[in-house]
Parts: structure tokens; C-alpha cells; sequence
């Protein structure tokens, strides 16, 4: 049998890893500003991930929601803790797509109502209603086409206040990212979510923030939607949350009250991913990683504006974006062959940062010297 080709890949087989580094199978050693996808939050095969991982392994991997978890308890506490969410209620479940899937659909139980507002280059997941909900014509088969998503320009609150009027009590949700990720590291702007929150009070609509990619102190607030000083209704989440556990969840304010059998998962919350990611916050907790990664997200922030031909350098902690030019388009490419440097990128011509949040000064040094070695490289040739 032939593997399907999930992606196009790189021909790279990575074998080992370590905090912001990882090996191949030939023992090359490379920087790894990507984190297979923002996925990486505390740093690969941390210590105490490993442990926690290894002591729950040798009591009970697994049991389902039909029996008590405390651990679902314990990470709920220490969540909202953190979050600073502690009178909302946590599901779990098992990946990006999954935990939207549910806040949209939890959006619509709770008020009875069927159209979905998403913005220009948002990317909400794979499976049916986020993947509607997703600006890409290329993976909405037509089974997932429906005329209840409605999509607005991103930061316009013109055309949200328009369709609010126009579609006024039909309205179920507005879902946003507060940095867009795949689209290209494009920031919601605190007013835009303000107005999202004051018009979803005046319509009786569920405000939905996708923290899947920018939540989790990637963006150095706990929720990247934080920065407005506005609460959602609904957070989703996945990605950091294990360090690469698969686990996602959501976060549920206290007057939407989900009935059971409206949500259910076989996997989600189960004793493995919950041990994950309690280790994942115990981390973030003790190691500070949410001060670290605006500390060294300014710092690369802050050089890259400084190398002209960079363009728009933006985002927030370490969710960070830059265009570049036509003339240099090979540049990411020469940073993973040449300098053994992982970067993301978004389409374009954008090299997107994902980097662990533990991410160290000297190996954002060591970036900065490698980008600006490759552009005067690429200029002379
Ligand atoms: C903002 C956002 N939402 C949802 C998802 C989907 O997550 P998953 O791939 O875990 O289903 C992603 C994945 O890239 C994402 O970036």
C-alpha cells in the first residue's frame, strides 16, 4: 500500500528532539522555528512533559467520560486559573477542527439560530462546519457548501455592523482568530473585537475565538483575543495544549449551558492527554514561557524591521509574520538547506515564526545572523 501525501514535504527525516532543536536520521542538528505547526509550546520531549506522560502511562492510558477523570478536573482548574476564564466550563476533545466543530454547533443549540459569520482568510479546520466556516474554496467539498456562513472582510467593522443589520436575529456565531495563522499572521485589531463582542450582546449571537493556533501564551496574553479587554463566549483551542499530545478542547461561558448528549467524544479528556497537558501548564507556570515569549518575540520583531527588504513584519509574542519580496522568494527554503533553520510560511511569500515559547535569545540570535547571511547570499548571486 502507498502512503497518501498528507502535504508536500520536505525530505527530511527527523528522528530525535530537544527544546527548539531537532536531529535527523543523519545526525544533522536544526533549529526548529516551527514547531510542526505552532504545535510545539514548551519545547520537544521537555522533562517533565516526559514524566508526567510516563508515570500516567504506567497507572491508566485511558478510560471513557462514562466514569469520573479528576485529572479532567485538575486541568480544568489550573486552565481557568491561568486563563483567567475560572467560571467557564471546559469539553475536551481531540483536535483544532474538532473543538470548533463543537463551539459552533454548542453556538447554535444555545440560541436556535443557523448563520455563521467567518472572515476573509480564516482557517477554522478540516472537518464539516469548520471547514464551511474556512476561506478556501480548495477544501470545502461541495457536501460542506451552505449558504449559513457568511464571509466578511477581516478588521472591517463597517460590513460586520451591515450584516448584523441585515441578517439581525439569524445571526448563531462570529468566529474569529485573534492573529490569523495559515491566512498570514494578520492581527485582529482590539476594536474589531470589541465590536464584535458589543454586537454579538446586542443580537443575542455567540462571539467564537479560535485560539487553536494564537491562544495558549503564544501571543504572550493567554488568549491573543485578550489584548481587546473583552471576554468571548466561546474559546477553542488545541494545538500548544499537549506540546504535541493530540488533545483540544473548549472553553464554555457560564450562561451558555451545554445539555448532555449536545457534546460527546470517545477520546477526548482521556488520563494520557490530560496528563500532557497539565504538564503543559505546570511548564508555562514555572518556566514563565508567557513573559519569554514577548521578550524574545520583540527581539526578533524588532531585527527583522531593522533588514529592509523584509517587509510588514508583524504579530504578537511568538506568532510572528513577514512578507518577502519576489526577488527572495527562495529564502525559507535556504534557511532549512543551508543554515538547518525550520521556518512556517503562509501563501504567498509569508515566513511565518511558530517557535516554541521557550524559545532562547541566543537561538533567535543565532536566526537573525542566519536571515540576513542568506538575503546578502541571495542578493549576490
Ligand atoms: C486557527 C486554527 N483553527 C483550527 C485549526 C485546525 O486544527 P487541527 O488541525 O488540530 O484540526 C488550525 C490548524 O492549523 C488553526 O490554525
Amino acid at each position: 500500500m502507498n502512503l497518501f501525501d498528507v502535504y508536500p514535504i520536505n525530505n527530511i527525516t527527523i528522528t530525535k528532539a530537544k527544546g527548539s532543536y531537532v536531529w535527523d536520521d543523519k545526525g544533522d542538528q536544526y533549529l526548529d522555528l516551527y514547531g510542526g505547526h505552532a504545535v510545539i509550546s514548551i519545547g520537544h520531549t521537555h522533562p517533565h512533559w516526559v514524566k508526567r506522560i510516563e508515570e500516567q502511562l504506567n497507572k491508566i492510558a485511558f478510560y471513557s467520560n462514562s466514569i469520573k477523570i479528576p485529572l479532567q478536573e485538575e486541568l480544568a482548574n489550573k486552565l481557568g486559573k491561568m486563563s483567567g476564564k475560572e467560571d467557564y466550563q471546559l469539553f475536551l476533545c481531540n483536535s483544532g477542527a474538532e473543538a470548533n466543530e463543537n463551539a459552533l454547533k454548542l453556538a447554535s443549540f444555545h440560541n436556535g439560530r443557523k448563520k455563521i459569520i467567518a472572515f476573509n482568510k480564516a482557517f477554522h479546520g478540516r472537518t464539516s462546519l469548520a471547514v464551511s466556516a474556512t476561506d478556501n474554496k480548495n477544501y470545502i467539498a461541495p457536501v460542506n457548501e451552505t449558504e449559513n456562513v457568511i464571509f466578511l472582510p477581516f478588521n472591517d467593522e463597517q460590513a460586520l455592523e451591515d450584516a448584523f443589520k441585515e441578517y439581525s436575529n439569524e445571526i448563531s456565531s462570529v468566529i474569529i482568530e485573534g492573529i490569523q495563522g495559515v491566512g498570514g499572521i494578520n492581527v485582529a485589531e482590539n476594536s474589531f473585537l470589541k465590536k464584535i463582542r458589543t454586537l454579538c450582546d446586542e443580537y443575542g449571537a455567540v462571539y467564537i475565538a479560535d485560539s487553536v493556533q494564537c491562544g495558549y501564551g503564544r501571543s504572550g496574553k493567554f488568549f491573543s483575543h485578550d489584548f481587546a479587554g473583552v471576554n468571548a463566549d466561546i474559546y477553542s483551542m488545541a494545538k500548544g495544549m499537549g506540546n504535541g499530545f493530540p488533545i483540544g478542547g473548549i472553553i464554555i461561558a457560564p450562561h451558555i449551558k451545554p445539555k448532555h448528549f449536545q457534546l460527546g467524544t470517545t477520546f477526548g479528556g482521556n488520563h494520557l492527554a490530560c496528563a500532557a497537558a497539565l504538564a503543559v501548564l505546570e511548564v508555562m507556570e514555572e518556566e514563565k514561557l508567557m513573559g519569554n515569549a514577548v521578550m524574545i518575540g520583540n527581539y526578533l520583531k524588532e531585527e527583522l524591521e531593522k533588514i529592509d527588504v523584509l517587509q510588514n513584519v508583524r504579530g504578537r509574542g511568538l506568532m510572528i509574520g513577514f512578507d518577502v519580496p519576489e526577488e527572495l522568494k527562495g529564502l525559507k527554503k535556504n534557511l532549512l538547506i543551508n543554515q538547518k533553520i525550520f521556518t512556517g510560511e503562509a501563501k504567498p511569500n509569508v515566513i511565518r515564526l511558530l517557535p516554541s515559547l521557550a524559545l532562547k535569545k541566543r537561538d533567535a540570535e543565532h536566526f537573525i545572523e542566519a536571515v540576513k547571511e542568506e538575503i546578502s547570499l541571495m542578493q549576490k548571486a
